[in-house]
């Protein structure tokens, strides 16, 4: 095999109660990859569709994860990489994981699976650092494994997956403002109240509890963020209508997803999920400022080969 494509799918980190840690792989949107062995050495990106992302390896998050990777192996070949971009960059929705993700994915593909997910997940964390100056796998580690994961420590990277309840599906709306990570990283407070911190580790403790037990009432109760959403949520407007008028509509709860602009819900079942979707149209409609939404199962399958 000298030529694979791939999907590389979008996701939704922090899930309100796990900044920096948690997350969870969509199904319905994500970004389509061409990777080919060839016999000029190096990473070359031969075509990008979509978007408009820089072509030079070393500045193109799919290129440095790759080059992370190839600078691992010692082969007589190189690779390109096409990248069709669906996912818009500074969305949200783990943009630059998917590219991350998806070039060290294909790669490991066409040289017959030298590494497994958590290695996968050390050479794309590589990538998503050009993008949001830090390293972090709160996108990569869903988009990798699938379903929802819990990344315990990046040094050494430990990665828990984490089981998806049968019957939870997100709504996504995606303002069409950009949001960059690394801004709205930088407006965050240094030290956080112990108080804080306490009502954010029992949420997020319970969520995981509530995951494991597919308990969507303790899933309801869990999801809030006392940390990060009072800072990032001014950043996006109408963000308090969205989350009044999605937890109205039946949705077990609402939070900014990764750094924003998207806002996520998690709801039990596809009806509720698209009544949830009809409230935030509705809310956005009036706004002035172009969106999409996205329904979507959790992907308990992560990035794949089409
Ligand atoms: N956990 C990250 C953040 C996700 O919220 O900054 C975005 O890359």
């Amino acid at each position: 095999m000298n030529e694979i494509k791939i999907f590389s799918p979008a996701t939704v980190a922090n899930v309100s109660c796990g900044f920096d840690v948690l997350g969870f792989c969509l199904d319905s949107v994500g970004d389509h990859m061409v990777i080919r062995k060839t016999d000029k050495k190096g990473i070359h990106i031969t075509k990008i569709e979509g978007f408009d992302l820089p072509y030079e390896t070393e500045l193109n998050v799919a290129g440095v994860s790759a080059l992370a990777m190839y600078n691992a192996i010692d082969v007589d070949f190189g690779f390109e990489i096409e990248i069709y971009k669906n996912i818009k960059p500074g969305s949200g929705i783990g943009s630059s994981a998917a590219s991350a993700v998806g070039s060290v994915f294909g790669m490991n593909e066409l040289l017959g699976r030298p590494f497994n997910k958590t290695q996968l997940t050390e050479f794309a964390i590589k990538g998503e650092a050009l993008a949001s100056k830090c390293e972090h796998a709160d996108n990569l580690a869903p988009a990798l494994f699938g379903g929802f994961t819990l990344v315990k420590s990046v040094s050494p990277l430990q990665i828990l997956e984490i089981p998806s309840p049968d019957d939870l599906y997100a709504t996504i709306i995606h303002p069409q403002i950009e949001i960059k990570t690394s801004e709205s990283r930088a407006m965050l407070p240094k030290e956080v109240a112990l108080q804080d911190a306490i009502a954010q580790w029992a949420n997020l403790g319970s969520l995981i509890h509530a995951l494991h037990t597919s308990d969507y009432e303790l899933i309801k109760n869990s999801l809030h963020d006392v940390i990060v959403e009072p800072y990032r949520s001014q950043l996006i407007p109408h963000y308090d209508d969205v989350k009044t008028s999605t937890i109205n509509a039946g949705a077990l709860g609402c939070g900014i997803s990764g750094s924003g602009p998207s806002i996520f819900t998690l709801s039990k079942g596809l009806e509720t999920a698209n009544k949830v979707k009809e409230a935030m149209q509705s809310v956005y409609s009036k706004s002035g400022i172009a969106f999409d939404i996205h329904v979507s199962k959790i992907n308990t399958e992560g990035v794949k080969i089409i």
